[in-house]
Parts: C-alpha cells; sequence; structure tokens
C-alpha cells in the first residue's frame, strides 16, 4: 500500500517536467507580420505568450469557452478577433475594454444564446460584428446601441424570431444586416424602425418563412437600397404584396430566386412601379406564365436574370418595358419537357424588340426549336449572345439564319453544342462586327471553301474545335486574313497538303490548334510566314515520320521561321527520332511539351536557342539518360520540369548529372519521389532516381585523368623499352664515340705516310687463300696500295697479339672480309674485331671497310662480332663486286677521303 503510493508519487514528479514542456509548447501558433494564427490547435485558453504588438488573433476552431478579458490585456493592438467554431456561450464586456481598437469581432459558430446591453457596450470602434450560427433566439434591449461604426452585422443561422435588435435607433452606420436562416415570419414596421437612421445597401432576409409584410415595414428603414428574400415561399401574391410594400422606397437590387414564383402578370411588379430597381433576380421560380406588359414597370432595370425557371411562351409583349435592361440571363429559362413539338418553348417573332440597351443575353441550355427570322429584331445594342446548347434543330446555317441580328453591333457568338452540320456560304455575312466565333462541339461535316467566313471583317478569333470533318483548301480562309486565333482541335483533319497552305495568308495568327486530328501529312511550308504565331497545339497527332532521317527526302522541318513562338505542343506524335536543327529559330520559346513519345536519345545541343525556355515537358517517353550536353543550356532558366515516368538508367554515366542539377535546382519538379524511378540497372529497378547516390561517380573524373596519366606513361614506357632494345646499340655506340673525342681521343688526322699498310685485312682463318688471291692483285694494280696480310707479312709462326696490334695501329683502314667463317672464328671475334672497332672509336669511324662476300643478316653479325651495318657509312659497306672490273671500286674507296661516295 505504501509502496503503492511511493510509486505513484514517483510517477507525478516524473511526469511534472514532462507536463511544464507541454504546457510550454502547447502553444504552437504562428505568427506573421502582427498576424497570430492560432487556428485548430485544441486550445482551451488564450495563448499569453504571443507578441504584443500583433494585431490579428486567430483563436478559430479551438475548444474556448470563454474569452477572459484578463487575457487580452496584453494584446491592446488587436484589430481583428476571430473566436469563430468554440463553444463560446457568454461573452464579457471587459473584452472590449482591453481592445479598444478591435474594428472586426467573429463569434459564428459559437454557443452564445444570451446578449445584454453590456455586452457590446465597450465595442465602439467595430465595423463588422459576426455573430452568425449562435443560438440567440431573442434580443432584449439594445445590445448594440453603442455600435455607431458598425457597417455589417451578421445574425443568420440563429434563432431570431423577429428583426427586432433594439428598441431604439441606432446603428446609423449599418450597411449590412444578414439576417437569413432565421425564424422570421412577418416584417412588421415596429420591428424594424430601429433602422430609421440607416442607410442599408443590403438586407439579407432569405430562407425566413415570410408570410407577412406588415404596411410601411419598408418605410421606417432609413433607406433601404438591397432586398435579399430568396428561398421563401412567396407565391405570386405575396410577392405582389411586397412589391406594392417596396413602392416609393430606394430599392435597387431585388432578389426573389426560388420563391415559387410559377406566374407573373402586369400586376405582380406593378409596385416597382415608383421605384429605381435597376437589379431583378427572379431565377430558380419554376416560373411558367410571362403575362403581357409584366415587366413594364421595370423602365430602370439594368440586370435581369431568370435563369433556371419553366418558361414555355414568349410573345412580343413579354419584355415590353424593359428599355433599359443592359444584361440579361435565360440560361435555361424555358421549359425543358420535349416529348412533343407542342410542349416545346415558343419565342414568337420581335420579343427581344423592346430590349434596345440590351448588351449581354445568355440563352445556354434551352430547348428552342429553331431561330426564327426575326426572333432577335430590335437588338441594336446586343454584343455578346450565347446561343450554346440553345436550339434543338439548328443542322444548317444559311445566309438568313441571322438575318434578325444584321442590325446588331454583335462582338461575340457562341454557338457551341447545337448539333450544326453545315455552314453555308455567306452564314455570317450580316455580322460585321463579330470578333469571336463559337462553332465548337458541333457536327459540321464539310470542306471549308472560305465563303462559310465571308463578311467576318473584325473577326479575330474562329473556334471550330470538336466537329465531324473538315477538310481545308487553300482558300479556306482566304476571307479572314486579319484572324488571330483559330482552333482546329479534333475535327478529323488527316492531312494539310495543300499549296498554298490554307494558313499562308493569316499572318496576324498568333494562335493556332491542330491537335487530336491524327494529321500525318504537312509539309513544311504548311506554317510557312506565321511570324506571329505565339501558340501551337500539335499534339495528339501521328507526326512521328516527319522527323525521321529516313523520311524520303530527309526531315520535314515544319517549325521553321516561327521566330515568336511561344508554347509549343508536341504530345502524343509517335517521335522517336529529334532533328537536331528542328528547334533552331524558336529563339523566344517559353514552354514545349514532348510527352507522350518514345524518345530515347536527344541530339546534343538540341535546345541551344531555347534560352529562355521555362516549362519543359518529357513525361513519358523512352529516356534513360539525361546528359549534359543536351540538356545544361535549357535548364538554365527552367521553372517547370517533367521527366516523370521515363526508364531513367541510374548509372553514373546516365543521370549522375541530372540527380546533381535536381539537388541544387529551384526548378519546380512535381513528384519526383514516386514519378522518377530507376529502370536499370537491374539492382536499382524501381528506386527513386533521388536516391541514386553521385558520391562514388564526383570521383571518376580525377580517375578518368589518372587512368589516362597511367595509360600513356604505360606506353610510352614500353616504346622506350623497344626504341632501347631495337635501336639502343646506336646510343651506346655513339656515346661511345662521342665520350672518346670529348676526352680528347682526337681522330688522328693522320697523313698518309704515317701509315706502313694502307689497310689491315681481318679475314678468317679458313679465307686466307681468297684473300691471297684477291688482295695480291689489287695491289699489282695499284703500285700505292699495301695490303697487310698476316700469312705474308708476319714472320712465320709469329702470330703474337702484340704483333696484331701493332699491324692495326699501322694500317690507314681495317678491312673486314665477312663470311660464315669470319663469324666463327674465335680469335677475330675476340680480339682482332674488339681492338680494330675501339681504334676506329679513336680515331676515324670511316677506317673500317666491311666487305661481304655472302649476305650476312645484320643480326648475325651483331651475335656473333658485336657489329651492325648501322655504325659505318654506307659508303664503307660493299658486298664483293662479282665482276672483275668492279673490283676498282674497293681500291678507290682505300684511296679517297671520308666524303667520297661510291658512284
Ligand atoms: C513585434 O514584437 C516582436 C517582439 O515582441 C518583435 O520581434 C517584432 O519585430 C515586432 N513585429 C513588428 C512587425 O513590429
Ligand atoms: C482564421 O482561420 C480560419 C481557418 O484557418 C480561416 O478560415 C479564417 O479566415 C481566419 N480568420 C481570419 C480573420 O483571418
Ligand atoms: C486567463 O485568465 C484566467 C482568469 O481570467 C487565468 O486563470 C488564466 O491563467 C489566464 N490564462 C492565461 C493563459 O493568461
Ligand atoms: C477607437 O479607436 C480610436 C483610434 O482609432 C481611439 O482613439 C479611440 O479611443 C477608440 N475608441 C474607443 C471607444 O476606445
Ligand atoms: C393587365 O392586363 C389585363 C388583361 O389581362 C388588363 O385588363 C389590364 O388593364 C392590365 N392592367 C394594366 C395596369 O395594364
Ligand atoms: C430615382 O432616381 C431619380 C434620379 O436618379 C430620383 O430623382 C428619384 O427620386 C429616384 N426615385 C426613388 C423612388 O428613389
Ligand atoms: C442567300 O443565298 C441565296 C442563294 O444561295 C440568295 O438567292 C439569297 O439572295 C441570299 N440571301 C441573302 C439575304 O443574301
Ligand atoms: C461558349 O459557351 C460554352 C458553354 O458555356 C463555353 O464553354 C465556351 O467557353 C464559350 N465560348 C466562348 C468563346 O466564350
Amino acid at each position: 500500500m505504501k509502496q503503492a503510493l511511493l510509486y505513484q508519487i514517483y510517477s507525478l514528479l516524473g511526469l511534472l517536467p514532462l507536463c511544464i514542456l507541454c504546457a510550454s509548447f502547447s502553444n504552437k501558433c504562428t505568427v506573421t507580420h502582427k498576424v497570430a494564427d492560432c487556428s485548430h490547435l485544441k486550445l482551451t485558453q488564450v495563448p499569453d505568450d504571443l507578441p504584443t504588438n500583433i494585431t490579428v488573433l486567430n483563436l478559430t476552431h479551438n475548444q474556448l469557452r470563454r474569452l477572459p478579458p484578463a487575457n487580452f490585456t496584453r494584446y491592446s493592438k488587436l484589430l481583428v478577433l476571430d473566436g469563430g467554431f468554440n463553444t463560446i456561450s457568454k461573452l464579457e464586456p471587459g473584452l472590449c475594454q482591453n481592445l479598444p481598437l478591435l474594428k472586426i469581432l467573429n463569434l459564428q459558430h459559437n454557443e452564445l444564446s444570451h446578449l445584454s446591453d453590456k455586452t457590446f457596450m465597450f465595442c465602439m470602434n467595430l465595423t463588422e460584428l459576426y455573430l452568425m450560427s449562435n443560438s440567440i433566439q431573442k434580443i432584449q434591449n439594445n445590445p448594440f446601441r453603442n455600435q455607431k461604426n458598425l457597417i455589417k452585422l451578421d445574425l443568420s443561422h440563429n434563432g431570431l424570431s423577429s428583426t427586432q435588435l433594439g428598441t431604439q435607433l441606432q446603428l446609423e452606420n449599418l450597411q449590412e444586416l444578414l439576417l437569413s436562416s432565421n425564424k422570421i415570419h412577418a416584417l412588421r414596421s415596429e420591428e424594424l424602425d430601429f433602422l430609421g437612421n440607416s442607410s442599408l445597401q443590403k438586407l439579407e432576409l432569405s430562407s425566413n418563412q415570410i408570410k407577412e409584410f406588415s404596411p410601411g415595414c419598408f418605410h421606417v428603414i432609413g433607406k433601404l437600397f438591397g432586398l435579399f428574400l430568396n428561398n421563401a415561399q412567396l407565391g405570386p401574391s405575396l410577392t405582389e404584396k411586397l412589391c406594392s410594400e417596396l413602392a416609393n422606397t430606394s430599392i435597387q437590387n431585388l432578389s426573389l430566386s426560388n420563391i415559387q414564383l410559377y406566374g407573373i402578370s402586369n400586376t405582380t411588379f406593378f409596385g416597382l412601379k415608383q421605384t429605381n430597381l435597376t437589379m431583378l433576380d427572379l431565377s430558380h421560380n419554376n416560373l411558367n406564365v410571362i403575362g403581357n406588359d409584366s415587366f413594364a414597370w421595370l423602365p430602370h432595370l439594368k440586370y435581369f436574370s431568370l435563369e433556371y425557371n419553366n418558361i414555355a411562351h414568349l410573345s412580343s409583349r413579354s419584355f415590353y418595358g424593359l428599355f433599359n435592361v443592359r444584361h440579361l440571363n435565360l440560361k435555361r429559362s424555358f421549359t425543358k419537357q420535349s416529348i412533343s413539338l407542342a410542349s416545346l418553348p415558343k419565342i414568337d417573332d420581335f420579343s427581344f424588340q423592346w430590349l434596345k440597351c440590351l448588351e449581354y443575353l445568355n440563352m445556354e441550355d434551352n430547348n428552342i426549336p429553331g431561330i426564327k427570322s426575326s426572333m432577335f429584331t430590335g437588338l441594336i445594342n446586343l454584343k455578346y449572345l450565347s446561343l450554346s446548347n440553345t436550339f434543338t434543330s439548328l443542322q444548317t446555317l444559311t445566309n438568313e439564319t441571322f438575318l434578325s441580328l444584321a442590325h446588331s453591333p454583335l462582338r461575340v457568338l457562341n454557338l457551341t453544342r447545337n448539333k450544326i452540320s453545315k455552314l453555308e456560304s455567306g452564314a455570317f455575312s450580316c455580322l460585321g462586327y463579330l470578333e469571336v466565333l463559337d462553332v465548337g462541339l458541333n457536327e459540321i461535316q464539310q470542306e471549308l471553301t472560305g465563303q462559310e467566313w465571308r463578311g467576318l471583317g473584325n473577326i479575330f478569333e474562329i473556334y471550330l474545335s470538336y466537329n465531324k470533318y473538315l477538310q481545308l483548301t487553300s482558300n479556306s480562309f482566304m476571307s479572314v486574313p486579319g484572324l488571330q486565333r483559330l482552333m482546329l482541335r479534333r475535327v478529323g483533319l488527316k492531312s494539310i497538303e495543300g499549296s498554298p497552305s490554307p494558313f499562308h495568308n493569316l499572318h496576324n495568327l498568333t494562335i493556332l490548334d491542330l491537335s487530336n486530328n491524327n494529321i500525318a501529312n504537312i509539309n513544311d511550308a504548311m506554317l510557312e510566314g506565321l511570324e506571329k504565331l505565339e501558340i501551337l497545339d500539335l499534339q495528339h497527332n501521328n507526326l512521328a515520320r516527319l522527323w525521321k532521317h529516313a523520311n524520303p527526302g530527309g526531315p520535314v522541318l515544319f517549325l521553321k521561321g516561327l521566330s515568336h513562338l511561344h508554347i509549343l505542343n508536341l504530345e502524343s506524335n509517335g517521335f522517336d527520332e529529334i532533328p537536331v536543327e528542328v528547334f533552331k529559330d524558336l529563339s523566344e520559346l517559353k514552354s514545349i511539351s514532348l510527352g507522350l513519345n518514345n524518345l530515347n536519345i536527344l541530339p546534343p545541343s538540341l535546345f541551344d536557342h531555347q534560352k529562355s525556355l521555362k516549362s519543359l515537358n518529357l513525361q513519358k517517353n523512352l529516356i534513360t539518360s539525361v546528359e549534359k550536353n543536351v540538356f545544361e543550356p535549357v535548364f538554365q532558366n527552367l521553372t517547370y520540369l517533367d521527366m516523370s515516368f521515363n526508364p531513367f538508367d541510374c548509372t553514373c554515366e546516365s543521370i549522375a548529372w541530372f540527380v546533381n542539377w535536381i539537388n541544387q535546382t529551384h526548378t519546380n519538379i512535381s513528384e519526383l519521389s514516386s514519378h522518377y524511378l530507376c529502370n536499370t540497372p537491374h539492382q536499382s529497378h524501381g528506386l527513386p532516381v533521388t536516391l541514386f547516390d553521385t558520391a562514388p561517380c564526383k570521383d571518376s573524373a580525377p580517375f578518368e585523368l589518372l587512368f589516362m596519366i597511367n595509360t600513356s606513361v604505360l606506353l610510352i614506357f614500353i616504346f622506350i623499352v623497344l626504341f632501347i632494345h631495337f635501336e639502343g646499340w646506336r646510343f651506346s655506340f655513339y656515346w661511345n664515340v662521342l665520350v672518346h673525342r670529348v676526352l680528347g681521343f682526337k681522330e688522328v688526322d693522320a697523313q698518309p705516310e704515317q701509315f706502313e699498310y694502307t689497310a689491315y685485312i681481318i679475314h678468317a682463318y679458313k679465307d686466307r687463300d681468297w684473300v691471297w688471291e684477291n688482295f695480291s692483285p689489287l695491289e699489282e694494280k695499284d703500285r700505292s696500295l699495301k695490303f697487310c696480310l698476316e700469312e705474308r707479312d708476319f714472320e712465320a709462326g709469329v702470330l703474337g697479339l702484340e704483333a696484331i696490334v701493332n699491324s692495326i695501329k699501322r694500317s690507314r683502314k681495317i678491312i673486314f672480309v665477312i663470311t660464315q667463317h669470319l663469324l666463327k672464328d674465335p680469335l677475330c671475334k675476340r680480339f682482332k674485331v674488339h681492338h680494330a672497332v675501339q681504334q676506329a672509336i679513336e680515331q676515324n669511324l670511316d677506317s673500317i671497310i666491311l666487305v661481304f662476300l655472302e649476305d650476312i643478316p645484320d643480326y648475325k653479325l651483331n651475335h656473333a662480332l658485336c657489329l651492325r651495318r648501322g655504325m659505318f657509312r654506307s659508303h664503307c659497306i660493299l658486298s664483293w663486286p662479282a665482276q672483275k672490273e668492279r673490283t676498282y671500286d674497293v681500291i678507290l674507296i682505300l684511296h679517297v677521303s671520308t666524303t667520297y661516295r661510291l658512284p
């Protein structure tokens, strides 16, 4: 027991800091620029830690039961206090005392039921007071007496049974009093006379079941400009009574929508004769019968709504007297039953003749059989006429259809949804002022010859979209050269091939919509000369072939010259190729849509001229990689990008640059994490592109460099090794020569007298006979030659090495007689050759002469004697001449200086 208590104390202690925490964090109000928003926070108390300089405090949608004045002392600067949607049941006068500047107080949707004289006593600066949706059923005495500045008072949706809000004159500045949805059954003068000094722009009494208008009830109000009595079951007789009560008031706006006014006659509005009524709303009344001259009493009326009624017949005097109406709404005004032709609504000729000032006429969504020859006669100021879905049978528009509008300065004519199937020549010829013609959503099926638009000298926009089948010729728009907007969406244009193009004379065209036509054939001159074109819609066609490389005659560049184009839509055309130069002229393009095509690879520099592009859409293509050389220029100023649903290849080469760009861009890319998924490689399939880690890719650039350096170093190394292997001997040999020269073993420019022998002959022992046979004849031929022949000139048997050295030294040249035998002769190999070469290096490279008796490859020579042909000048190398005569050459070589060349 004791332990349990202790445990409870501990746990309470443990919770204590938590509670302090939650108390101090309970206030999650957002404060911006002196506005504190504390809505939707389940508050039970007014926060006490907001900045004291706030002017707006929003406490809506909380659980406040009271607004204790003390809690507001710190917010004395408040101008607006919104305490709506709480459970406040009582308001203390001190609240306004603490908020002297309060202008707007909103207490809607609370539980206030009683207002006393003191409740708002100190709220003297209030201009707006909202008390709707409380449970105020009765107002006693004068709770609003001090609201001299009040402009708007809303007491709708309470249980008030009377309009009486006070017993003395008050609310002299009130402009709007809203009392709709209460339980007011009667308007009595004594219950409205507290408004005697007010001029009400709007007295809203809708949705009260008012059954009585006592005499003078509106006259006790200072001035009444607007009365709203919608949704009351007044019926014709009470309406008439209402109007008679309104006689001689300043009433201007009267709204009587949905009051079951099924019939009106020449007496209904009689009372309004003595008013300046300008606006009358009779919509939603099931109104069936309009007696002649019913509106004769409303000469000042300007805005008149009869929409959503059930009028069966409009006669030539139904609208008599509406001389000032500017704006007439007849949308769904006429009876809808169309079982038989007899029950269709009837509009007599000349019905509108009285409406001399009418500018705007809306007759949408009716079931009128057709246009009679004088139907619209007399509408001499009509500018806007909507006949959308107005007629049941208007198949063919002839040159007579709109004759009754010939004297109207009509600017806009809307003929959509009328099942029109044909426009005959001159159908609009009497509508010379027309600027906008909408014949979209019909069933027009014809070749446009251009005569249809005859007479439309001021036309600006023709809307032809959504028709059955149109065929264009070169003359289709010949008669409307000023046209700026032409809409031809989904009109079954298969091809536009005529030459010149149907658009060739539309030099002012700024918008052209050719979408949803399945167009497959156009030529590159179709849009030629449309230099002002700003918006071009070509989506949902079949233009893919035109941009293919393989297209006969090359790609068709139909966008060339459109230098002012801002918006281009090419979605859903099956494009799988884009010629690189296709957007070249479109330097002002702001938005391009290429979504829903089959594009995979975009050529580099494709968008190089689209520097001002703001929006790019490439969603649902087959793009796998987003490369810098394609997208970098165009991404620079982009504010919106859509590349969702492409099969991205999440590898460094394909999307690393893209992901890095996404991470630092301010461009708006929606659904990034759910609609931008990797397709390949396999292990990334289905992962968001944004999760792709670019860190490993960052190092790839240095790696590449390193790789390149490594490779080149390796290649150079291999080259050097090979070079040294094959040509290295040259270096070591010439190095040797150089060293000896530099170190002072000067070439002995010896005089011939210094040498005992002309040449020392090195040969293999086995070749001694050949040498004897061939060289001694030379000596005989030329007496100045003296060879050193070992067999002859050495003392017999004295083959000492020293003697050889000496002899070599005493010879001007050294002749190598090179045979296979020499290569194998050990003495020659090791000693003589080495010594001879050494001497040559020290003295003169020309002193060695190689005489080849056999053809011996260089490598064998090198291998056996460490000699190469390349070490000696070419004239010091000779093959022993086959012909005897040429042996003299050898003598020559032995004589001449080093510069001599053998011929
Ligand atoms: C309101 O007061 C707070 C301090 O309570 C101050 O930081 C803020 O700058 C003030 N705001 C304005 C708009 O004066
Ligand atoms: C207070 O907040 C509610 C809900 O957020 C909003 O509807 C209401 O307009 C706000 N009141 C004021 C005075 O801004
Ligand atoms: C609000 O006032 C009440 C008394 O009127 C007081 O008990 C309460 O602590 C106050 N709350 C705040 C948040 O100031
Ligand atoms: C009404 O507001 C003004 C400032 O706009 C102020 O001087 C005056 O005292 C306020 N009136 C009352 C009754 O607090
Ligand atoms: C109203 O119409 C009736 C006939 O329907 C006619 O006898 C009467 O004179 C008309 N009243 C006025 C004021 O025009
Ligand atoms: C209607 O307006 C005219 C002038 O605009 C004015 O003289 C006349 O008093 C007004 N009638 C009523 C009933 O307010
Ligand atoms: C309408 O066209 C027909 C010929 O198609 C012509 O006879 C008639 O005069 C034209 N009507 C008008 C009002 O131009
Ligand atoms: C014609 O009326 C239809 C239906 O109200 C509307 O959607 C369309 O925008 C109108 N056309 C023009 C050019 O205003």
